[in-house]
């Protein structure tokens, strides 16, 4: 098969105009809303697209792959409609049944829903190019945004470490070879080491994808190099 028959022309903008793309995202949305999660709908879904077509753009992977990879990143949560247990395996086959309608071909279909079925830490690995950018645009997304709870007394540690993320910046360095994710931290909200209780294994996780696209993982926060 020639690499004419195995891409399609679907982009990232007709999957963001998709209907059934955005019911789901939008009930995925309101159900973890509903148990106590932080925000997983159309900002998160549309940043985590940009982070992850970025991450291959700034490494020049080649524009197609670029493209997947923002389709893996708009849908990669869809799977939380279902539950949120598991929500990376059910996302990776409700995207499967949507491209079928929206018309990628088997080839970008497999490298779109092994991306996202490989999303979390469970049962997450950088299998491609693909699934290393969105592992890294997603596990990048700590904003005080995401909160949603607005009782303060109620707040847990993963409520308070978002809330304390006043700018989070993931910067990839082609010529150094290094992908840091950059935070700021307000500490009167949250101590640092909060954040590593909640995300070391985010952060081994980036560290294995950056190290899939030949690169180096840095963390700093608050203008220091953690990792
Ligand atoms: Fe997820
Ligand atoms: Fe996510």
């Amino acid at each position: 098969m020639n690499d004419k028959n195995k891409y399609s022309n679907v982009t990232l903008e007709s999957v963001k105009r998709n209907p059934a793309v955005n019911a789901f995202i939008k009930s995925a949305n309101d159900y973890l809303g509903t148990i106590g999660y932080t925000e997983h709908g159309m900002r998160h879904a549309g940043l985590v697209a940009s982070i992850a077509e970025n991450v291959l753009l700034y490494l020049d992977y080649p524009k197609r792959m670029q493209e997947l990879a923002g389709i893996a990143g708009y849908m990669h949560d869809i799977g939380n409609v279902v539950s949120r247990y598991g929500h990376g395996q059910s996302a990776a086959l409700i995207a499967m049944r949507l491209l079928k309608d929206i018309g990628t071909t088997p080839e970008e279909t497999a490298l779109i829903i092994s991306a996202i079925g490989n999303h979390e830490e469970e049962a997450g690995d950088p299998v491609n190019p693909v699934a290393a950018a969105l592992i890294l645009a997603d596990k990048s997304d700590v904003h005080k945004t995401r909160v949603r709870n607005r009782n303060i007394s109620k707040y847990d540690i993963h409520d308070r470490v978002n809330l304390a993320a006043k700018r989070s910046f993931l910067r990839v360095i082609k010529d150094r070879r290094t992908i840091s994710l950059k935070l700021s931290i307000d500490t009167k909200i949250s101590k640092v080491m909060e954040y590593f209780e909640i995300f070391m294994s985010r952060m081994l996780m980036c560290k294995n994808a950056a190290t899939f696209l030949n690169c180096t993982f840095e963390l700093i926060i608050n203008e220091r190099k953690l990792l």
